[in-house]
């Protein structure tokens, strides 16, 4: 089966949630795709100096304009879309990114591993880590970016079926790309890391990111990998049901040969 992935990769304006839900959508607006990732605060930037920062542009996963806007894009170009927003739950914030389907459904995941100072604003997930079912029974699982350090986050998604992982990022640090092949490698399940580009600063903070976004087959190979500074949608044709076959060689399955009574 042929499903064609991306990332968009680019530079969102720390607390402008207009203009870089504008410059998303005319991104994407004419890209033909069956799923497009975006990074993690996509909608905000990163940097915030306080909780009152991020209350100012956080928004409801179900009535707020990022799924508004996104779930009419998706009906009319008949793909689906991830996004990294900050979430407003009544009050609570979350680092969440939403899952928007063709059919207008909308599925959320909550950061559950919160990096640094995020943990300052945010609340650590409560959702788990889902999966969602897409076009043609494609199965997408959905994490966040400092997740990836923790290897049961893509083992948790590929236990629950997932084909592909959509993981929207903001990476500061040097060694989730390299890391996301043996989350590949491991699991035997694409993974589409959506990362941010460019310096962000807030007062007196300041922090670089680190572009590279990439996509990464079930064999760890590298789809493709864009550079650390451009903005662009890139885009790759694949088979998802390769994911489903788990054996390495005539011995050895991943799945099949796991020791859980051995595993702490
Ligand atoms: C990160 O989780 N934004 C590094």
């Amino acid at each position: 089966m042929n499903f064609t992935l991306g990332v968009c990769q680019f530079k969102p304006i720390l607390k402008n949630v207009k203009v870089n839900l504008n410059k998303m959508v005319s991104m994407v607006d004419h890209v033909n795709a069956d799923l497009i990732v975006f990074p993690e605060l996509a909608t905000s930037g990163y940097v915030f100096q306080n909780r009152d920062e991020v209350l100012s542009v956080a928004e409801s996963f179900d009535r707020g304009i990022t799924s508004k806007v996104f779930r009419d894009l998706a009906i009319k170009n008949n793909c689906a879309y991830v996004i990294g927003f900050p979430e407003n739950d009544n009050g609570i914030l979350y680092n969440s990114s939403m899952l928007i389907n063709p059919n207008g459904t909308t599925h959320l995941y909550r950061k559950i591993h919160l990096f640094a100072e995020e943990k300052r604003w945010f609340e650590s997930g409560n959702l788990g880590f889902p999966v969602v079912e897409t076009k043609n029974k494609v199965i997408i699982g959905l994490m966040i970016c400092f997740d990836w350090i923790f290897p049961e986050s893509a083992r948790t998604l590929m236990k629950k079926g997932a084909h592909i992982i959509a993981h929207s990022s903001n990476l500061v640090m040097p060694w989730c790309q390299q890391a996301m092949i043996t989350r590949s490698i491991e699991n035997r399940v694409f993974i589409a890391t959506a990362n941010r580009v460019g310096k962000e600063i807030n007062g007196d903070k300041e922090l670089f990111f680190t572009g590279k976004s990439q996509l990464t087959n079930v064999d760890g190979s590298i789809l493709f990998k864009l550079d650390d500074d451009e903005e662009c949608v890139k885009l790759h044709t694949i088979d998802p049901l390769l994911s489903e076959n788990k054996q390495i060689n005539p011995w050895n399955n991943i799945k099949e040969d796991q020791k859980p009574d051995y595993y702490l």
